[in-house]
C-alpha cells in the first residue's frame, strides 16, 4: 500500500528542492511534481482561469505585494498584468520553478518589476511588516499545516494589509456523462495528495482556516468553472488541459501505490476524457478568500 515513506523517497529522486534548500517545514511531497507536463498544465490552468480567478485582485501603484509559492510564474504574469504599478516579490522553494517563472515573466512583460527569492514560506527572509498584500494560489493544498502557514505569514504582512488565497476543491468536480471509474480516479488523486500531507478538498475549509490563523474580515467566494460545447476554449483549457491532465499526472504514483490497476485507471481516464466531448459537461468550483491582518501573529497553543 501507499505510504508517506515511499512518497518521500520518490520525491527525493525527482524534486530539485531537496538537496540545497532548508525543507524542514516544506511539504513532505508535492503531488504534482515539477515536470514539463506539470509546467504546461499550470500555465494552461492559469491562462484559462485568469479572468475567473483574478477578477477583483488589483493592487495599488507602489504597494508591496508578495506572491507565495509562485511556481513557474503562471499566476505571476496575471498579477503583473492586473497590478502593473505594484512592487511584486515572488517566492518558491523550487529553484528550477523560480528560473522558469523569471523567464515566463520576462518574456510576457519585459519591463515588469518583480523580485525573486528562493525561500520557504515558513522561514521568509523578509523583515516584519514588509508587505502590504500577500497572494497565494494553489499552495495551501500541498501543506501539512496550512493554518500554521497562514499564521506565520502574518509576520511579513503589515497591520491592515490584505491576504488573498485561492484554492480548489476536487469534491466540487462533477461531470456528464458521470462515471464510477472517473470518480474513483479523482479519488486516487485526493488520497495521494492526503498521503503526501496535503488536502485536495481544502477549498471548503478556507474560511475556518483563515479565521483560525488570526485574520480579520475574512470573506470567501466560490468561483465556478463550467465547461460545455458552447465554450470550446474552456473545454480545452480547463477540462482537458487542466483537470484531466492533473489526474493523468498521478497515474504512475497511483499504480505504484497499488491504488488501482492499469485497466481500471484507463477506464477512469477514458470516462474523464469523455466529458470533454461535444455532449459532455464539466463543473468545478474554486474558492477565493480575502482577509485583513490585524497585527503581529498570535502565538498558537
Ligand atoms: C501547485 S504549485 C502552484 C504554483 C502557482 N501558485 C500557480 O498557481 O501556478 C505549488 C507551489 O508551491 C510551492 N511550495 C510548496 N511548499 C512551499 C513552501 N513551504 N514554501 C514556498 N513554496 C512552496 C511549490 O514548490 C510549488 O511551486
Amino acid at each position: 500500500m501507499y505510504t508517506a515513506v515511499n512518497t518521500a523517497a520518490k520525491t527525493a529522486a525527482k524534486s530539485p528542492v531537496n538537496s540545497a534548500v532548508n525543507t524542514t517545514a516544506a511539504p513532505r511531497d508535492y503531488v504534482h511534481g515539477y515536470s514539463d507536463h506539470e509546467t504546461r498544465r499550470l500555465a494552461d490552468q492559469a491562462d484559462t482561469l485568469a479572468a475567473l480567478l483574478h477578477t477583483g485582485t488589483a493592487y495599488p501603484t507602489g504597494s508591496r505585494v508578495l506572491e507565495i509559492g509562485c511556481g513557474v510564474g503562471a499566476q505571476t504574469v496575471h498579477l503583473v498584468d492586473g497590478s502593473p504599478g505594484a512592487h511584486l516579490t515572488a517566492v518558491d522553494v523550487s529553484a528550477d520553478s523560480l528560473a522558469r517563472a523569471r523567464a515566463r515573466v520576462t518574456a510576457h512583460a519585459p519591463g515588469a518589476r518583480v523580485e525573486w527569492a528562493r525561500a520557504d514560506l515558513f522561514d521568509l527572509p523578509f523583515p516584519d511588516a514588509s508587505f502590504d498584500h500577500l497572494f497565494a494560489c494553489f499552495v495551501l493544498e500541498h501543506l501539512p499545516d496550512p493554518e500554521r502557514a497562514l499564521a506565520v505569514l502574518r509576520r511579513v504582512l503589515r497591520p491592515g494589509g490584505t491576504l488573498t488565497v485561492i484554492e480548489g476543491d476536487h469534491g466540487s468536480a462533477f461531470f456528464h456523462p458521470d462515471g464510477a471509474a472517473a470518480r474513483t480516479a479523482v479519488g486516487h488523486l485526493v488520497r495521494l495528495q492526503a498521503a503526501a500531507g496535503g488536502d485536495a478538498l481544502i477549498g471548503r475549509r478556507l474560511h475556518p482556516l483563515v479565521t483560525a490563523a488570526g485574520y480579520d474580515d475574512v470573506v470567501v467566494r466560490p468561483r465556478t468553472v463550467y465547461a460545455d460545447a458552447s465554450r470550446p476554449a474552456l473545454v480545452e483549457g480547463f477540462t482537458r488541459n487542466t483537470f484531466v491532465a492533473m489526474v493523468e499526472g498521478v497515474r504512475d504514483d497511483a499504480l505504484a501505490a497499488a491504488l488501482t490497476t492499469r485497466a481500471e485507471w484507463e477506464r477512469g481516464m477514458a470516462e474523464l476524457r469523455r466529458t470533454a466531448e461535444d455532449d459532455g459537461t464539466f463543473h468545478y468550483t474554486f474558492f477565493k478568500a480575502q482577509a485583513v491582518s490585524p497585527g503581529p501573529p498570535r502565538p498558537r497553543p
